[in-house]
Protein backbone atom coordinates (compact mmCIF):
# COMPACT_ATOMS: atom_id res chain seq x y z
CA UNK A 1 0.00 0.00 0.00
CA UNK A 2 1.23 3.51 -0.88
CA UNK A 3 2.99 5.75 2.24
CA UNK A 4 0.18 8.27 3.37
CA UNK A 5 1.63 11.48 2.22
CA UNK A 6 3.96 13.53 4.67
CA UNK A 7 2.88 16.91 5.26
CA UNK A 8 4.94 20.20 4.12
CA UNK A 9 4.59 23.83 5.25
CA UNK A 10 6.45 26.42 3.25
CA UNK A 11 5.85 30.14 4.08
CA UNK A 12 6.77 32.89 1.53
CA UNK A 13 6.56 30.28 -1.06
CA UNK A 14 6.38 33.20 -3.57
CA UNK A 15 9.24 34.23 -3.09
CA UNK A 16 12.95 33.99 -4.45
CA UNK A 17 13.68 31.17 -1.88
CA UNK A 18 10.49 29.39 -2.15
CA UNK A 19 10.71 29.36 -5.55
CA UNK A 20 13.91 27.30 -5.76
CA UNK A 21 13.02 25.02 -2.90
CA UNK A 22 9.27 24.17 -3.73
CA UNK A 23 10.42 21.70 -6.82
CA UNK A 24 12.97 20.52 -5.33
CA UNK A 25 10.45 18.93 -2.08
CA UNK A 26 8.11 17.88 -4.76
CA UNK A 27 10.69 15.95 -6.38
CA UNK A 28 11.53 13.80 -3.24
CA UNK A 29 14.53 15.73 -2.31
CA UNK A 30 13.78 16.91 1.02
CA UNK A 31 12.45 14.08 3.03
CA UNK A 32 13.93 11.31 0.82
CA UNK A 33 13.21 7.54 0.84
CA UNK A 34 10.70 7.90 -2.05
CA UNK A 35 8.28 9.63 0.15
CA UNK A 36 5.44 11.31 -0.92
CA UNK A 37 4.36 14.70 -0.15
CA UNK A 38 1.40 17.47 0.25
CA UNK A 39 2.65 21.00 0.02
CA UNK A 40 0.82 23.40 2.38
CA UNK A 41 1.80 27.05 1.50
CA UNK A 42 1.90 30.04 3.47
CA UNK A 43 1.64 33.81 1.66
CA UNK A 44 0.95 36.88 2.67
CA UNK A 45 -2.68 38.13 0.68
CA UNK A 46 -0.68 40.82 -1.69
CA UNK A 47 1.44 37.38 -2.83
CA UNK A 48 -1.19 34.37 -2.68
CA UNK A 49 -1.62 34.65 -6.21
CA UNK A 50 2.05 34.76 -7.49
CA UNK A 51 2.03 31.28 -4.92
CA UNK A 52 -0.45 29.57 -6.58
CA UNK A 53 0.90 30.34 -9.91
CA UNK A 54 3.91 28.19 -8.71
CA UNK A 55 1.79 25.54 -7.85
CA UNK A 56 -0.04 25.89 -10.97
CA UNK A 57 3.72 25.02 -12.00
CA UNK A 58 4.07 22.18 -9.65
CA UNK A 59 1.12 20.55 -11.00
CA UNK A 60 2.83 21.09 -14.61
CA UNK A 61 6.27 19.13 -13.32
CA UNK A 62 3.72 16.03 -13.00
CA UNK A 63 5.95 14.72 -10.26
CA UNK A 64 5.36 11.60 -8.81
CA UNK A 65 5.61 11.72 -5.43
CA UNK A 66 3.21 14.94 -5.13
CA UNK A 67 0.16 14.47 -3.62
CA UNK A 68 -0.89 18.05 -3.84
CA UNK A 69 -0.51 21.56 -3.14
CA UNK A 70 -2.59 23.58 -1.11
CA UNK A 71 -2.12 27.82 -0.65
CA UNK A 72 -3.26 29.73 2.43
CA UNK A 73 -2.97 33.27 3.80
CA UNK A 74 -3.64 32.09 7.14
CA UNK A 75 -1.03 30.53 9.24
CA UNK A 76 -3.40 28.64 11.41
CA UNK A 77 -4.44 26.99 8.19
CA UNK A 78 -0.95 26.61 6.77
CA UNK A 79 0.24 24.32 9.62
CA UNK A 80 -2.42 22.31 10.24
CA UNK A 81 -1.03 18.39 10.49
CA UNK A 82 2.05 19.95 9.00
CA UNK A 83 5.30 17.38 9.79
CA UNK A 84 7.78 19.53 8.24
CA UNK A 85 7.19 23.28 8.53
CA UNK A 86 10.39 25.40 6.49
CA UNK A 87 9.60 28.88 7.68
CA UNK A 88 11.43 30.92 5.17
CA UNK A 89 8.93 34.16 4.62
CA UNK A 90 10.68 36.93 5.84
CA UNK A 91 12.00 40.01 4.29
CA UNK A 92 15.57 39.68 3.22
CA UNK A 93 18.33 42.58 3.82
CA UNK A 94 20.04 44.53 1.15
CA UNK A 95 23.37 46.42 0.87
CA UNK A 96 24.86 47.66 3.67
CA UNK A 97 22.41 45.78 6.08
CA UNK A 98 22.90 43.10 9.01
CA UNK A 99 21.21 40.10 9.19
CA UNK A 100 20.35 41.71 13.29
CA UNK A 101 19.02 44.81 11.53
CA UNK A 102 15.89 42.40 10.14
CA UNK A 103 14.76 41.60 14.14
CA UNK A 104 11.88 44.16 14.12
CA UNK A 105 10.60 44.33 10.55
CA UNK A 106 10.56 40.03 10.98
CA UNK A 107 10.62 38.73 14.37
CA UNK A 108 6.59 39.58 14.43
CA UNK A 109 5.96 36.99 11.99
CA UNK A 110 7.52 34.46 14.22
CA UNK A 111 5.06 34.70 16.97
CA UNK A 112 1.69 33.96 15.75
CA UNK A 113 3.80 31.08 13.64
CA UNK A 114 5.13 29.53 16.65
CA UNK A 115 1.21 29.85 18.01
CA UNK A 116 -0.07 28.10 14.92
CA UNK A 117 2.36 25.16 14.86
CA UNK A 118 1.09 24.98 18.58
CA UNK A 119 -2.79 24.37 17.36
CA UNK A 120 -2.00 22.68 14.82
CA UNK A 121 0.77 21.00 13.22
CA UNK A 122 1.61 17.16 13.77
CA UNK A 123 2.65 15.40 17.04
CA UNK A 124 5.85 14.89 15.23
CA UNK A 125 6.51 17.99 13.61
CA UNK A 126 9.69 19.46 12.69
CA UNK A 127 10.82 23.17 11.87
CA UNK A 128 13.30 24.71 10.13
CA UNK A 129 13.63 28.73 10.14
CA UNK A 130 14.92 30.36 7.48
CA UNK A 131 13.92 33.80 7.48
CA UNK A 132 16.36 36.17 9.14
CA UNK A 133 17.66 36.44 11.64
CA UNK A 134 17.17 33.02 12.12
CA UNK A 135 18.69 31.97 14.99
CA UNK A 136 16.02 34.73 17.11
CA UNK A 137 13.64 33.83 14.53
CA UNK A 138 13.41 30.61 15.58
CA UNK A 139 13.85 31.52 19.02
CA UNK A 140 10.80 33.26 19.13
CA UNK A 141 8.67 30.90 17.38
CA UNK A 142 10.07 28.28 19.53
CA UNK A 143 8.72 30.49 22.43
CA UNK A 144 5.28 30.72 21.48
CA UNK A 145 5.00 27.26 20.92
CA UNK A 146 4.56 26.07 24.73
CA UNK A 147 3.16 22.16 24.10
CA UNK A 148 6.08 21.09 21.29
CA UNK A 149 9.06 19.41 22.22
CA UNK A 150 11.62 22.28 21.77
CA UNK A 151 14.26 20.28 20.06
CA UNK A 152 11.61 20.67 16.87
CA UNK A 153 13.08 24.34 16.25
CA UNK A 154 15.75 24.72 14.43
CA UNK A 155 17.74 27.80 12.79
CA UNK A 156 19.50 27.35 9.09
CA UNK A 157 23.12 27.28 9.40
CA UNK A 158 23.42 24.56 6.72
CA UNK A 159 24.22 26.93 3.99
CA UNK A 160 27.12 28.59 6.24
CA UNK A 161 28.27 25.17 6.62
CA UNK A 162 28.38 24.20 2.90
CA UNK A 163 29.97 27.19 2.28
CA UNK A 164 32.81 26.65 4.60
CA UNK A 165 33.40 23.20 3.03
CA UNK A 166 33.73 24.72 -0.25
CA UNK A 167 36.27 27.32 0.44
CA UNK A 168 38.33 24.67 2.45
CA UNK A 169 38.13 22.39 -0.44
CA UNK A 170 38.96 24.95 -2.73
CA UNK A 171 42.40 26.46 -0.99
CA UNK A 172 43.66 22.57 -0.39
CA UNK A 173 42.52 21.41 -3.95
CA UNK A 174 40.42 18.52 -2.93
CA UNK A 175 36.77 17.77 -3.75
CA UNK A 176 34.13 18.72 -1.53
CA UNK A 177 33.47 15.15 -0.63
CA UNK A 178 37.02 14.53 0.97
CA UNK A 179 35.94 17.01 3.53
CA UNK A 180 34.20 16.08 6.65
CA UNK A 181 33.74 17.15 10.56
CA UNK A 182 33.98 21.28 9.62
CA UNK A 183 31.58 23.19 12.06
CA UNK A 184 29.60 26.28 12.24
CA UNK A 185 29.23 27.90 15.87
CA UNK A 186 26.79 30.29 16.75
CA UNK A 187 24.62 32.86 15.12
CA UNK A 188 23.98 33.10 10.95
CA UNK A 189 25.74 35.88 10.85
CA UNK A 190 28.84 37.63 10.22
CA UNK A 191 29.80 36.87 14.14
CA UNK A 192 29.37 32.71 13.30
CA UNK A 193 32.56 30.71 13.67
CA UNK A 194 33.81 28.38 11.07
CA UNK A 195 35.73 26.09 12.43
CA UNK A 196 38.50 23.96 11.14
CA UNK A 197 40.23 22.81 14.10
CA UNK A 198 38.17 19.08 14.21
CA UNK A 199 38.05 18.89 9.96
CA UNK A 200 39.66 16.22 8.23
CA UNK A 201 40.34 15.27 4.69
CA UNK A 202 40.30 11.94 3.82
CA UNK A 203 41.31 11.69 7.75
CA UNK A 204 43.87 13.74 8.21
CA UNK A 205 43.76 16.75 9.93
CA UNK A 206 42.63 19.75 7.85
CA UNK A 207 43.89 22.25 10.30
CA UNK A 208 47.52 20.56 9.39
CA UNK A 209 47.08 20.67 5.59
CA UNK A 210 46.22 24.46 5.43
CA UNK A 211 49.16 24.94 8.03
CA UNK A 212 48.93 28.96 7.87
CA UNK A 213 46.86 30.05 11.21
CA UNK A 214 46.31 33.59 9.40
CA UNK A 215 44.64 32.21 6.11
CA UNK A 216 42.06 31.26 8.73
CA UNK A 217 42.30 34.20 10.44
CA UNK A 218 42.40 36.71 7.69
CA UNK A 219 40.08 35.30 4.77
CA UNK A 220 38.80 31.83 5.60
CA UNK A 221 36.40 33.24 8.66
CA UNK A 222 35.56 36.00 7.40
CA UNK A 223 34.69 35.17 4.17
CA UNK A 224 32.63 32.13 5.26
CA UNK A 225 30.81 34.80 7.60
CA UNK A 226 30.44 37.52 5.04
CA UNK A 227 29.34 35.25 2.07
CA UNK A 228 25.73 36.62 2.49
CA UNK A 229 27.15 40.11 1.90
CA UNK A 230 29.14 38.96 -0.74
CA UNK A 231 26.69 37.41 -2.60
CA UNK A 232 23.98 40.67 -1.82
CA UNK A 233 27.01 42.55 -3.58
CA UNK A 234 27.34 40.42 -6.53
CA UNK A 235 24.25 39.27 -7.34
CA UNK A 236 22.01 42.46 -6.50
CA UNK A 237 19.91 40.25 -4.04
CA UNK A 238 20.13 37.76 -1.03
CA UNK A 239 21.07 34.09 -1.51
CA UNK A 240 18.29 31.86 -3.14
CA UNK A 241 18.91 28.57 -4.50
CA UNK A 242 21.97 28.18 -2.15
CA UNK A 243 19.98 28.66 0.72
CA UNK A 244 16.99 26.70 -0.90
CA UNK A 245 19.75 23.49 -1.31
CA UNK A 246 20.98 23.58 2.40
CA UNK A 247 17.86 23.75 3.43
CA UNK A 248 17.04 20.61 1.57
CA UNK A 249 20.24 19.18 3.25
CA UNK A 250 19.20 20.16 6.59
CA UNK A 251 15.36 18.55 7.07
CA UNK A 252 16.82 15.45 4.82
CA UNK A 253 19.86 14.91 7.17
CA UNK A 254 17.37 15.22 10.53
CA UNK A 255 15.46 12.68 8.81
CA UNK A 256 17.21 10.17 7.41
CA UNK A 257 20.34 10.79 9.55
CA UNK A 258 23.55 11.89 8.57
CA UNK A 259 26.52 9.74 7.22
CA UNK A 260 28.52 7.75 9.12
CA UNK A 261 31.69 9.59 10.25
CA UNK A 262 30.69 12.97 9.61
CA UNK A 263 28.60 15.41 11.19
CA UNK A 264 27.41 18.50 10.00
CA UNK A 265 25.96 22.13 11.24
CA UNK A 266 22.84 23.29 12.42
CA UNK A 267 21.06 25.66 15.11
CA UNK A 268 19.51 23.89 17.73
CA UNK A 269 18.20 24.91 21.26
CA UNK A 270 21.38 24.62 23.22
CA UNK A 271 21.28 22.28 26.77
CA UNK A 272 24.06 23.95 27.95
CA UNK A 273 26.80 22.38 25.81
CA UNK A 274 30.35 23.78 25.28
CA UNK A 275 29.21 26.87 27.74
CA UNK A 276 26.41 27.67 25.24
CA UNK A 277 23.66 29.26 27.51
CA UNK A 278 20.77 26.55 27.59
CA UNK A 279 17.64 27.92 26.02
CA UNK A 280 19.59 29.45 23.06
CA UNK A 281 18.73 28.74 19.51
CA UNK A 282 22.86 28.54 18.54
CA UNK A 283 25.17 26.65 15.87
CA UNK A 284 26.79 23.39 16.92
CA UNK A 285 28.33 20.36 15.38
CA UNK A 286 25.41 17.69 15.08
CA UNK A 287 24.25 14.18 14.30
CA UNK A 288 21.58 12.85 12.91
CA UNK A 289 19.84 9.66 14.14
CA UNK A 290 16.72 8.07 14.87
CA UNK A 291 14.65 11.67 13.61
CA UNK A 292 16.70 13.82 16.20
CA UNK A 293 19.72 16.01 15.94
CA UNK A 294 22.38 15.61 18.75
CA UNK A 295 25.38 17.73 19.81
CA UNK A 296 28.75 16.14 19.22
CA UNK A 297 30.11 15.81 22.60
CA UNK A 298 33.63 16.11 23.99
CA UNK A 299 35.67 18.23 21.20
CA UNK A 300 38.61 20.09 22.71
CA UNK A 301 37.76 24.06 21.82
CA UNK A 302 41.12 26.27 22.46
CA UNK A 303 41.77 29.89 23.00
CA UNK A 304 41.50 30.71 18.77
CA UNK A 305 38.07 28.89 19.06
CA UNK A 306 36.77 29.95 22.36
CA UNK A 307 36.96 33.54 21.93
CA UNK A 308 34.96 33.24 18.84
CA UNK A 309 32.34 30.94 19.65
CA UNK A 310 31.76 33.32 22.97
CA UNK A 311 31.47 35.78 20.82
CA UNK A 312 28.75 35.07 18.73
CA UNK A 313 27.08 33.40 21.64
CA UNK A 314 27.32 37.31 23.17
CA UNK A 315 25.29 38.56 19.87
CA UNK A 316 22.54 35.66 20.37
CA UNK A 317 22.21 36.60 23.80
CA UNK A 318 22.25 40.59 22.72
CA UNK A 319 19.18 39.60 20.25
CA UNK A 320 17.44 37.80 22.60
CA UNK A 321 17.38 41.11 24.69
CA UNK A 322 16.15 43.25 22.04
CA UNK A 323 13.45 40.90 21.20
CA UNK A 324 12.41 40.67 24.74
CA UNK A 325 11.72 44.13 24.55
CA UNK A 326 10.09 44.18 21.66
CA UNK A 327 7.49 42.23 23.31
CA UNK A 328 8.07 38.75 20.92
CA UNK A 329 9.69 36.86 24.13
P1 LIG B 1 11.85 37.22 -0.76
O1 LIG B 1 11.58 38.64 -0.41
O2 LIG B 1 12.14 36.86 -2.18
O3 LIG B 1 10.63 36.32 -0.30
C1 LIG B 1 10.09 36.43 0.97
C2 LIG B 1 8.63 36.01 0.85
O4 LIG B 1 8.10 35.93 2.16
C3 LIG B 1 7.78 37.02 0.06
O5 LIG B 1 7.07 36.36 -0.98
C4 LIG B 1 6.84 37.57 1.13
O6 LIG B 1 5.54 37.89 0.60
C5 LIG B 1 6.77 36.40 2.10
N1 LIG B 1 6.32 36.75 3.44
C6 LIG B 1 6.56 37.89 4.13
N2 LIG B 1 5.92 37.85 5.31
C7 LIG B 1 5.30 36.66 5.37
C8 LIG B 1 4.45 36.05 6.35
N3 LIG B 1 4.15 36.66 7.49
N4 LIG B 1 3.97 34.81 6.08
C9 LIG B 1 4.26 34.19 4.93
N5 LIG B 1 5.02 34.74 3.94
C10 LIG B 1 5.54 35.95 4.19
O7 LIG B 1 13.02 36.73 0.20
P2 LIG B 1 13.95 35.44 0.05
O8 LIG B 1 15.14 35.80 -0.76
O9 LIG B 1 13.12 34.27 -0.35
O10 LIG B 1 14.47 35.30 1.56
C11 LIG B 1 13.60 34.94 2.61
C12 LIG B 1 14.31 35.04 3.95
O11 LIG B 1 15.34 34.06 4.04
C13 LIG B 1 15.00 36.39 4.20
O12 LIG B 1 14.80 36.78 5.55
C14 LIG B 1 16.46 36.08 3.95
O13 LIG B 1 17.32 36.98 4.62
C15 LIG B 1 16.52 34.69 4.54
N6 LIG B 1 17.68 33.87 4.16
C16 LIG B 1 18.24 33.07 5.12
C17 LIG B 1 19.32 32.26 4.82
C18 LIG B 1 19.95 31.37 5.86
O14 LIG B 1 21.01 30.80 5.58
N7 LIG B 1 19.39 31.20 7.06
C19 LIG B 1 19.83 32.24 3.52
C20 LIG B 1 19.24 33.07 2.55
C21 LIG B 1 18.17 33.89 2.89
C1 LIG C 1 22.83 34.39 3.46
O1 LIG C 1 23.63 33.98 4.30
O2 LIG C 1 23.08 34.37 2.24
C2 LIG C 1 21.49 34.91 3.91
O3 LIG C 1 21.39 34.88 5.30
C3 LIG C 1 21.15 36.21 3.32
C4 LIG C 1 21.93 37.33 3.97
O4 LIG C 1 21.32 38.34 4.33
O5 LIG C 1 23.13 37.20 4.10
Amino acid sequence: MAQTPLTVTVTGAAGQIGYALLFRIASGQLLGGGRRVKLRLLEIPAAVRAAEGTALELDDCAFPLLAGVDVFDDPKQAFEGANVALLVGARPRTKGMERGDLLAANGGIFKPQGEAINAGAAPDIKVLVVGNPANTNALIAQAHAPDVPADRFTAMTRLDHNRAIAQLARKLQVTVGQVKKLTIWGNHSATQYPDVFHAEVDGRPAAELIGDRSWLADEFIPRVAKRGAEIIEVRGASSAASAASAAIDHVHDWINGTPEGDWTSAAIVSDGSYGVPAGLISSFPVVARDGRFEIVQGLDVDEFSRQRIDASVAELQEERTAVQGLGLL
